[in-house]
């Protein structure tokens, strides 16, 4: 993963690059960013549709429809929301494809937050045995996280992500002045990921993150381009020494095993997926310090910071057998127990399988 300067004629984008040999691209980070350059010059002479949902669409695809000299027709705009990460979407967009006369040379962008993404990725994944797409994330949470990295699908009844595929983009651009339009609790949603990095592999970004959370909370454009910036640039090295999670990649579900089983028990209606992964990796953090594995100071540490940019890092109370349960589902689940993502201290976060039931007895019931 290298960072490039933007050449003279471009606007002061930061780029980054994804290295992942034929299939490497670039990630597009500032205000403006969707005005980039690269964008026109990767669809140019090619049909493309656009994929939104009925939020996003109307704030910022006329824009780029009309920069692409695309029609309304190519606009998909979905229902928003997880419970329309579908197969009815998925099949929407296909349709809609089909109908467009996409060919094997035809593009998909994704304009919106996860859920656009991931549907429009899998759809780009599956059209024609695979097309290209481009990533147009407009959430924070998708800025440093979904956009980058090439996973892509959607939910059955019987659970979240449960289909999918790897399918990497061509391009992402973040558009950082997007983000003026985003709710407050999902601009703090997108912050847990954002501090999930850090507490996985980068002390000093900790550090950077607890001494910004003024500017933070200020939503702060320069604030905001730099946590963009520095968890694309985790995000994307980790990728690039394991696409496909054999190992590595798994670190970046910190907080997501008990996070993911929160959601679950709530039903999806209590808490935004990051808020979840907030309270997951302060559970995390308090497994480590129970199994001797890290200092409890720490996850005071965490929970200090999650707390001062607004995050919740206590679960709501649930029944254990509810909590356990959900937890035995989770997708990462392996032969022989569960596999959590735990921590020797902040930037420390090491695959711990075989954990003391006891131990995670009393995190998950808050003892
Ligand atoms: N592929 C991956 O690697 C990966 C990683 C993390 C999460 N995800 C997925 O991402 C999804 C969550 O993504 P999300 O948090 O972005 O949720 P989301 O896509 O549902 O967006 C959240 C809400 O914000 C609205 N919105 C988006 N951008 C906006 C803007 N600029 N202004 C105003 N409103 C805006 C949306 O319409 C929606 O109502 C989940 O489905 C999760 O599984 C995927």
């Amino acid at each position: 993963m290298r960072t490039q300067s933007p050449k003279a004629e471009r606007p002061e984008h930061l780029h980054l690059q994804v290295d992942l040999g034929q299939r490497s691209y670039p990630i597009v980070i500032g205000s403006g960013a969707l005005a980039d350059p690269l964008l026109a010059e990767h669809c140019a002479g090619r049909r493309c549709v656009l994929v939104s949902d009925q939020n996003v669409a109307p704030l910022y695809a006329r824009t780029l429809l009309d920069r692409l000299a695309l029609v309304d027709d190519d606009l998909i705009a979905l229902p928003a929301g997880e419970q329309h990460k579908h197969l009815g979407s998925f099949q929407a967009i296909l349709t809609r494809m089909a109908e467009r006369g996409l060919r094997r040379d035809g593009c998909v962008i994704a304009l919106g937050g996860g859920v656009i993404g991931d549907l429009a990725g899998f759809a780009a994944a599956c059209y024609m045995r695979g097309i290209d797409f481009v990533q147009c994330p407009t959430t924070l949470l998708a800025m440093v996280d979904s956009s980058v990295g090439g996973k892509t699908g959607l939910n059955l009844p019987s659970g979240k992500n449960l289909v999918g595929a790897f399918w990497q983009p061509q391009l992402v651009l973040a558009d950082v002045a997007a983000l003026s339009t985003l709710s407050a609790r999902e601009y703090r949603a997108g912050l847990a990921e954002v501090i999930k990095y850090a507490a996985i592999a980068d002390p000093d970004f900790f550090d950077w993150l607890q001494r910004n959370v003024d500017a933070i909370n200020a939503h702060d454009a320069d604030a905001i381009v730099h946590m963009v910036a520095t968890s694309c640039r985790h995000k994307a090295a980790i990728v690039a020494r394991d696409e496909r999670e054999a190992g590595e990649r798994a670190l970046l579900n910190l907080g997501h095993t008990f996070g993911h089983a929160l959601e679950a028990a709530t039903d999806y209606t209590q808490l935004l997926h990051g808020e979840a992964v907030a309270i997951g990796m302060v559970q995390a953090a308090q497994l480590s310090a129970l199994l001797g594995m890290a200092d409890a100071a720490d996850t005071q540490r965490l929970i200090d910071l999650l707390s001062a940019v607004g995050l919740p890092s206590v679960a709501p109370p649930l029944p254990l057998d509810r909590l356990r349960h959900h937890l035995a589902l989770d997708k990462k689940a392996v032969a022989g127990g569960l596999k959590f993502i735990l921590w020797r201290g902040i930037g420390k976060a090491e695959i711990v399988s075989g954990v003391d039931e006891r131990a995670l007895d009393a995190v998950l019931s808050g003892q």
